[in-house]
């Protein structure tokens, strides 16, 4: 083999592995069944003689995972779970074998504790003890071995780094081993029509040995998000080959594991009865359902460089709209660091947040409380124009079912009429909308 210093598609030096396939490679493969999901045709097909069935779901017993998966497990899909360690994926996974366990067979397969530490959490956890089945294991030949003679419809795996299969040299965690043993399997459940979790922990620094290498082969991606100091937790369909993506459960970690919040709104907003200078509400739209959060912003004089800080909002989003408050809105923001937060631990991504964004950075620079019970939404181009936004009304019904009193938001249209007890103020531009603010 060659000597290859720097990998040519990610760029990164030193990150090749030699892979030593051994004999036993082809015997060690996924066990397959006689069911498939592709129908095994290889000829080619109109679409009007394609057979269409119904996806099958089968509830995992939480709600808000449901909800993020798009109904349920698919028999025969692979679900990738992933989150920073401690966040929760363990203990979701335990809960959701033993609400399972009620109707379907199902194996938690643990490579991170013992079966004694499984069953210690499940007893913190206030879960039945016997239907749940665990395997201590991390070979995944060892693996393939029991499973294919318990055939459960159901299977976890925690964590895929802990996995290694006996036809690569590497070590557990490494790419190759990540990569390989998680094709298998998604061979395996393809096969057999088993419904296959897979945990995996995001590493903090390059993501490359994570999970994120398996993103594209399974069929569903879950990710966690949360605070290390909050106990709300976030789930979310960042892909979803049976379902809309972007979909969100939400939960809080309590002292008997993660129990679903049936309200999220009233969860993000902290004390916004009285706000501080900096603080805004924005509300959200997340997968299928509005979430009201506050955003919060520091414009603080620098001691050197300027820094820009973001947490849960885009770091390049942040500097776009920060030229855009210095071309349009003349704030001289050079001589200030911003720190920008999004309270909870949540991220949110949509263009809808940027309106109330520079309305948190303008509240900050000037030190004027914006009314606390006022919500702001728009996005914001170039230009300083203010584009209209998706959901518009569900974000306004959200908020008027909250009790806010005031929305300021981009041009509506028609279609939305002043509410009563709620007064609709609409801008066609951000420097509009910040004299609004002034106001
Ligand atoms: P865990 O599910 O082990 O995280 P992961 O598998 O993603 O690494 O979660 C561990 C954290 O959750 C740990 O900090 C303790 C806390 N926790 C609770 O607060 N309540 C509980 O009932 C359990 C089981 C854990
Ligand atoms: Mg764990």
């Amino acid at each position: 083999m060659q000597w290859q210093g720097r990998c040519p598609a990610c760029g990164n030096w030193n990150s090749f592995e030699e892979i030593a396939l051994s004999k036993t490679v082809q015997a060690s493969r996924a066990p397959s069944g006689n069911r498939s999901l592709t129908q095994g045709s290889t000829a080619i097909l109109s679409l009007a003689e394609v057979k269409v069935e119904d996806t099958v779901r089968w509830p995992t017993g939480s709600v808000e995972l449901d909800r993020a998966l798009g109904g349920g497990l698919v028999p025969g899909a692979v679900v990738l779970i992933g989150g920073d360690p401690g966040i929760g994926k363990s203990t979701l996974t335990l809960q959701v074998v033993s609400a399972i366990a009620e109707q379907r067979r199902a194996v938690y397969v643990t490579g991170e504790e013992s079966a004694a530490q499984v069953a210690a959490r499940a007893q913190r956890l206030d879960l039945a003890l016997a239907p749940i089945r665990v395997l201590a294991e991390t070979n995944l030949e060892a693996i393939f071995d029991l499973i294919s003679k318990d055939r459960p419809q159901v299977v976890v795996i925690d964590s895929i780094q802990t996995l290694y299969s006996d036809a690569y040299s590497s070590a557990p965690g490494s790419v190759v081993q990540v990569r390989e043993c998680a094709a298998d399997l998604i061979r395996y459940a393809k096969a057999n029509g088993v419904s296959v979790l897979i945990v995996g922990h995001v590493t903090k620094e390059g993501t490359i040995a994570g999970p994120r290498v398996l993103e594209h082969l399974v069929d569903t991606v879950i990710y966690f998000e949360g605070e290390a100091g909050s106990s709300i937790r976030i789930i979310r369909a960042l892909k979803n080959r049976f379902g809309a993506s972007n979909e969100i459960g939400v939960f809080s970690m309590t002292e008997n594991g993660l129990r679903a919040v049936a309200n999220p709104s009233v969860l993000f907003l902290h004390n916004t009865q009285s706000l501080s200078a900096g603080n805004v509400v924005f509300p959200a739209i997340e997968g299928s359902r509005p979430l009201l959060v506050q955003i919060q912003a520091l414009v603080d004089r620098t001691a050197g460089n300027p820094r820009r800080v973001c947490n849960g909002v885009d770091a390049q989003r942040l500097a776009m709209l920060l030229a855009v408050m210095n071309r349009h809105l003349g704030s001289q923001l050079s001589g200030f660091d911003v720190f920008v937060n999004v309270v909870g631990g949540i991220s949110v991504d949509e263009p809808a947040a940027d309106l109330a964004i520079i309305a948190a950075i303008w509240s900050s620079l000037t030190g004027r409380v914006l009314p606390s019970q006022q919500v702001l939404f728009g996005e914001i181009g170039l230009g300083g124009e203010i584009r209209p936004v998706v959901g518009a009304a569900i974000r306004i019904g959200e908020a008027e079912k909250l009790g806010f009193e005031s929305v300021i938001c981009g041009d509506l249209g028609k279609t939305l009429r002043t509410r009563a007890g709620l007064k609709l103020q609409t801008a066609a531009r951000v420097d509009a909308a910040i004299e609004l603010l002034r106001a």
